[in-house]
């Protein structure tokens, strides 16, 4: 099996990868990523001398690169994409860029050489619920424009899925945490200021409300989907566990012996969902998944990553650290 991986220098590309060696150890991998936000060439540093691994420093948007590519692979699972939500409020072009136009460039690739795709999407592309979990039949209604350029890209997919009859199934995934994500996102963010005594900041109230799936629970269910999903159907992958942003920072609290009146409120970014909710009864019911880790467990795993890691945050600008980077890039 030849796998091309997009964006497998990010957070959750780079568990994918590693995951994939362990479990097939004789597939062949092939990860492109352009080194933008989120990349940390740590990741995967400890595969230098796998032979079945191969990196190369490219971009989704190089259509003759993803051409050639693709042409050598069986399938593509595409996690490239600009993926922090504060900053598409400050510049959405490189959104567009990557996550749509660098979409359009895969499916070109995959509709010429008839090859497979496996686009990882997000629960953001519903928008904000206040009741009730989306399935898969839900309508769109992103709010920000990054969910925006995801939302695109599944129409996009979806066409080239009706008009071409192209061999592709997206995945839609809740909020992710485990190792080796970038700390822009709120768990390594809270890790990393309280182990520095820095005070913790909150947008709003911290009332709203995210689904949480240990990486490795998503990496699993990527890897059922390619093996047993449907080709041109859509799974939603849900970690069911929905907790809201200050008692995940409490927790984080609490694992590191930090006192809680290190937390205080910020003005609350444009735009910011209140919650995200999937129903993911389908890849349950169809493909017999169901996420295995216990969130206190994965956290304080995680909690444990950081601190004995770092050498692989250490080299992180103090720019990931703003307390409203939204506002202030
Ligand atoms: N993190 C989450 O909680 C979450 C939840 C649901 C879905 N997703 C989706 O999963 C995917 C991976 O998310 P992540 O958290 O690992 O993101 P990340 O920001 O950690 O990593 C993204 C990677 O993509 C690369 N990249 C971006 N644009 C590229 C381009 N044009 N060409 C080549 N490489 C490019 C970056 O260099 C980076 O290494 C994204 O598509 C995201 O929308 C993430």
């Amino acid at each position: 099996m030849k796998i091309l991986v997009t964006g497998g220098l990010g957070f959750i590309g780079s568990n994918f990868i590693l995951h994939v060696l362990k479990k097939y150890p004789n597939f062949q991998i092939i990860n492109i990523d352009a080194q933008l936000p989120g990349s940390n060439p740590e990741n995967l540093k400890g595969l230098n001398r796998n032979k079945n691994y191969q990196y190369i420093k490219g971009n989704i948007t190089n259509k003759k690169l993803i051409d050639k590519l693709v042409s050598r692979s069986d399938v593509v699972f595409n996690f490239a994409a600009e993926s922090h939500v504060d900053r598409s409020i400050n510049d959405p072009m490189p959104f567009i860029d990557s996550n749509i136009f660098g979409v359009y460039t895969i499916l070109e690739a995959i509709r010429k050489h008839k090859k497979k795709l496996i686009q990882i999407s997000t629960d953001e592309v519903f928008g904000s619920l206040k009741s009730g979990s989306a399935n898969e039949k839900y309508s769109f209604n992103p709010s920000s424009p990054y969910a925006a350029s995801k939302a695109s890209a599944e129409l996009l997919i979806q066409s080239y899925i009706t008009t071409y009859d192209c061999d592709a199934i997206i995945t839609r995934c809740t909020n992710n945490y485990g190792p080796r994500q970038d700390p822009e996102k709120l768990i390594p963010r809270v890790i990393l200021f309280s182990l520095h005594n820095k005070k913790i900041p909150i947008y709003g109230t911290g009332k709203n409300i995210r689904d949480w799936i240990f990486v490795l629970d998503h990496c699993d269910a990527i890897l059922k989907v390619f093996f047993r999903g449907k080709a041109g159907e859509s799974y939603n992958i849900s970690g069911l566990n929905e907790l809201d942003n200050l008692k995940v920072v409490k927790m984080i609290l609490k694992i590191m012996e930090k006192s809680q009146n290190f937390i205080y409120f910020t003005k609350d970014r444009p735009g910011h969902d209140f919650r995200y909710s999937l129903d993911s009864s389908k890849i349950s019911r169809k493909l017999r998944w169901k996420p295995s880790y216990n969130f206190e467990a994965g956290l304080e795993y995680t909690v444990k990553w950081y601190l004995a890691n770092k050498n692989w945050w250490k080299n992180i600008s103090s720019e990931s650290l703003n307390p409203t980077p939204w506002k202030n890039r």
